[in-house]
């Protein structure tokens, strides 16, 4: 069964120009000179927040991938998905001028611990009263843990056992103090309750954590939990961990098939199908006709650089494209890196376009292209086939895939009566269960 209501939709964001799209920066009409300006995110957030998105969220890497020629000359050096500022400084601007925009911080369970992602979420979610995401990412490339004193990433399993434990000690953490500790009452000089506020003394088979947080509990007591991890410990993970899943898959086949693996995992949990949304990326390219929107894929396309592409896909693969590998010779390759959900869209894609998986791994990333209607036609079908809940766009075009979104296609969803016209509830929680 899937959830009831109405769709979601999230924004997948980086602190750069490009995101997810290979060579992105190059439109012209995608600003490059605010990179650094506050206002930049300021009238993202508004953006976002008038076309009624559930959420925007950073996605972040610890690093610059050098997986391609083992260098990171053509990742970056071409414009790869780089994080230009840190995130969790960018999130904060957000929230001042929004009221209801959900706020997802990506942040690693493998290199940070538990009272620093626990403090510093928790004061996300205090000033923005109750908004706040954590993308639970357990890190990819090696280049990341070489930032952080260690030669290569741990095993994925290993990753996924710490993964727990720190979500594990936060949970604790967030618990540590009442809802009603803090008291600031001048008159009588009691500042907080200290009967309320306990050590935790959390001790796991990997962090160790005694508390108490030095902040008070935060509205969403916790924040909203999304994970995005595909092989099938990173699915079990989020089977028992999250709210939001994100996932990339090629046709609503393999996105029908990911929500019924999703389904039998959460109920070894537990929980159903209803307590989580399930949100597959979608790339879109909105034109008021079909052949505006046409002219603005094909222009779009025109500026993809086929080696920031080879680049983008080694680190994402974990794999050095420039000696192409068979799948299986990819995967022995990749070892501990790399993400089996981009493996798993490598396949997936050769498959439905009769492809080889080394030309499908060559390849951009596709995009749906054509009206509101059209693009409403194939997030309509998906939704109501039980393909999942909702979607994670990223910009071809920053930001103008977003103003498209916001002023051509939110509208003929909303016609059709599948996504809201009002956020529902106050936190970023309440309107994923109430999705209006
Ligand atoms: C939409 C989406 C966004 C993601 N964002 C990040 C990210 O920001 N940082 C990161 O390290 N991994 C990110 N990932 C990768 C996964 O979270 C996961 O770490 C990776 O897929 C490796 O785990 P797996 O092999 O279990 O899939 C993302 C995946 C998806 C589908």
């Amino acid at each position: 069964m899937s959830r009831p209501g109405k769709m979601h939709l999230v924004a997948y964001l980086k602190t750069g120009p490009t995101a997810s799209f290979a060579s992105g920066w190059r439109h012209p009409a995608a600003p490059l000179d605010d990179i650094w300006e506050p206002s930049r995110w300021e009238n993202l957030a508004r953006l976002l927040e008038h076309a009624r998105f559930d959420c925007g969220f950073f996605a972040d890497g610890l690093g610059i991938p050098d997986v391609y020629r083992q260098t990171f000359a053509d990742y970056i050096g071409r414009g790869g998905q780089a994080s230009l500022l840190d995130p969790m400084i960018v999130l904060p601007l957000m929230a001042r001028v929004t009221t209801h925009l959900g706020l997802g911080a990506t942040l690693s369970t493998t290199f940070y611990e538990p009272y620093q992602l626990a403090r510093s979420l928790g004061s996300l979610d205090l000033i923005s009263k109750g908004r706040v995401a954590w993308n639970v990412v357990t890190s990819s490339y090696n280049a990341e843990a070489r930032n952080f004193g260690m030669e290569a990433l741990p095993d994925k399993d290993l990753r996924y056992d710490r993964a727990e434990d720190v979500l594990a000690a936060c949970c604790a953490l967030w618990d540590g103090w009442d809802e009603d500790a803090l008291v600031l009452d001048r008159e009588s000089g009691v500042f907080a309750d200290a009967q309320k506020i306990r050590y935790v003394d959390y001790v796991g088979p990997h962090v160790k954590t005694r508390g108490p947080l030095s902040i008070p509990r935060t509205p969403q007591g916790r924040p909203v939990i999304l994970q995005a991890g595909s092989s099938p410990r990173g699915r079990d993970v989020a089977a028992r961990w999250a709210e939001m899943i994100f996932c990339t898959v090629a046709t609503k086949e393999d996105g029908i098939e990911f929500c019924a693996d999703m389904e039998r995992r959460l109920a070894k949990h537990g929980r159903s199908r209803a307590d989580v949304a399930i949100l597959p990326t979608l790339s879109v390219v909105v034109g008021e006709t079909e052949s505006i929107a046409r002219e603005k894929a094909a222009f779009v396309e025109s500026l993809v650089d086929p080696e920031l592409v080879m680049a983008s896909n080694s680190g994402l693969l974990g794999v050095d494209l420039s000696d192409v590998p068979s799948p299986e010779e990819a995967e022995r390759r990749a070892g501990a890196s790399g993400s089996q959900g981009s493996r798993d869209r490598m396949t997936q894609r050769a498959k439905a376009e009769g492809i080889s998986y080394a030309e499908a791994a060559r390849k951009a990333r596709g995009q749906l292209a054509g009206t509101p209607e059209m693009i409403a036609d194939v997030m309509e079908d998906w939704f109501r086939s039980g393909a999942c809940d909702g979607f994670v766009i990223p910009p071809t075009t920053f930001p103008i895939t977003y103003e498209d979104v916001g002023r051509m296609v939110v509208p003929e969803l909303q016609r059709r009566g599948v996504f809201r016209r009002e956020y529902a509830g106050r936190t970023l929680r309440e309107n994923l269960l109430n999705a209006g």
